[in-house]
C-alpha cells in the first residue's frame, strides 16, 4: 500500500494520478484534510483517508497498513517542521517500510532560505525509516506570474545576478515521485531533481520576449532594492523579503545544478521552460 500525503495539493494530486496510471494493481491511499476535495480520486478507485498534521490522532489511522509513504512538504515555513515530524512519527509507528520526502535542491548545503527541509531530512534519517529524499529544484510554475507580468510591462526584475535556475514543472517532479514509490531499490537514496537546463533571469526575460514578440529586459537590483520594488508592486512585505532572499540564494548558485537525475527517473527529457510559460505569456 502506497500512502500519499497532501493529495488535495497540486503536486500530491499529480503523484496520485501518476501512481494510478503506472501501478494499477497497487493499492493507493490519498490523505486529505478535507476528503470531500478528493472525491474525484475516490471515484477512480483511490482510497481517501482524512489526515491533518495538526491532529496526530488522525495520522495513525491514516497510515494503517502503509508500506510506502510519500510526505509532501507543507507550504507554511516555521510550523511545518513540527508537522513533518508528526507524519514521520505516525508512519514509523504504523510500520511503514519506506518514506519518500519532497525536499529542496542540495538541502544539506543550500543557500536558499528553506532550512526546514534539511531539518526534516535529518529527522527522517535519524528515525531509522528507509527513505528517499526527492530534492526538488524550483517549480517552473513559480515563474508563470513573473512571465505574465513581464509580457505586460516589458521588464523582469530580480536580485539573482547571473545565478541560474534549473526548474522543472510539477508534473515532472510528480512523475519522478511516482517512479520512486512504484519502483524498487530506492532505500536510503538522495535524488537531486532539476530541469535538464538552467536559466538566468536575463535569459528568462529573453524567453518572454521571444514568446510575446515584444522587447523584455532584465533589471538586476540589490536584494533590498528588489524587496522594496516588490512591496511597491503590492507584494506583502514578508513575501517580498522572502523572494529577495530566494534571489540571493539563486545568485549564490543554490538552484543551478543540472545533474540529469530527474530525466533519468522519468525516462525522458524534462519539460522545457518555454512549454510551461507560453500560455501565461499569450494570455
Ligand atoms: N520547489 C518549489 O518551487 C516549490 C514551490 C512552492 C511550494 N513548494 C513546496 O512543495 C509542496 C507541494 O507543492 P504544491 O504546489 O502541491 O503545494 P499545495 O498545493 O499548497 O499543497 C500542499 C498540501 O499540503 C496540505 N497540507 C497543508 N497543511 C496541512 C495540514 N496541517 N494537514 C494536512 N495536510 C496539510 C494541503 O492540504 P489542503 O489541500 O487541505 O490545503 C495540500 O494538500 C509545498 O507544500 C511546498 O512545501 C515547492
Amino acid at each position: 500500500m502506497i500512502v500519499v500525503t497532501g493529495a488535495t495539493g497540486v503536486l500530491g494530486r499529480m503523484v496520485v494520478e501518476n501512481l494510478v496510471r503506472r501501478a494499477p494493481d497497487e493499492r493507493v491511499v490519498a490523505l486529505a484534510r478535507d476528503p470531500q476535495r478528493a472525491a474525484d480520486l475516490a471515484d477512480r478507485g483511490v482510497q481517501v483517508r482524512p489526515a491533518d498534521y495538526d491532529q496526530p490522532d488522525t495520522l495513525r489511522a491514516a497510515f494503517d497498513g502503509a508500506d510506502k509513504v510519500l510526505l509532501i512538504s507543507v507550504p507554511v515555513p516555521g510550523v511545518r517542521l513540527r508537522q513533518h515530524r508528526a507524519v514521520v512519527d505516525a508512519a514509523r509507528a504504523m510500520g511503514a517500510s519506506f518514506l519518500a520526502y519532497t525536499s529542496v535542491a542540495h538541502a544539506d548545503d543550500t543557500p536558499m532560505p528553506v532550512p526546514d527541509h534539511e531539518r526534516t531530512e535529518r529527522y527522517i534519517a535519524e528515525s531509522g525509516l528507509p527513505y528517499s529524499f526527492l530534492r526538488n529544484n524550483w517549480y517552473s510554475e513559480v515563474y508563470l506570474p513573473v512571465a505574465g507580468q513581464a509580457a505586460a510591462t516589458g521588464e523582469v526584475i530580480g536580485a539573482s545576478g547571473t545565478g541560474r535556475i534549473a526548474s522543472a514543472p510539477r508534473a515532472d517532479y510528480a512523475a519522478a515521485a511516482a517512479a520512486v514509490l512504484a519502483g524498487d531499490g530506492h532505500e536510503n537514496s538522495v535524488y537531486e531533481l532539476s530541469g535538464d537546463s538552467a536559466f538566468t533571469k536575463a535569459e528568462l526575460a529573453d524567453l518572454v520576449s521571444d514568446l510575446s514578440g515584444e522587447p523584455v529586459t532584465y533589471r538586476d537590483l540589490p536584494a533590498d532594492g528588489y524587496r522594496d520594488a516588490l512591496v511597491a508592486q503590492d507584494v506583502p512585505a514578508p513575501e517580498a523579503a522572502f523572494l529577495a532572499r530566494v534571489d540571493e540564494g539563486i545568485a549564490a548558485g543554490g538552484l543551478a545544478d543540472t545533474p540529469g537525475t530527474l530525466a533519468r527517473l522519468i525516462g525522458h527529457p524534462t519539460t522545457p521552460l518555454a512549454v510551461t510559460l507560453a500560455p501565461a505569456v499569450r494570455a
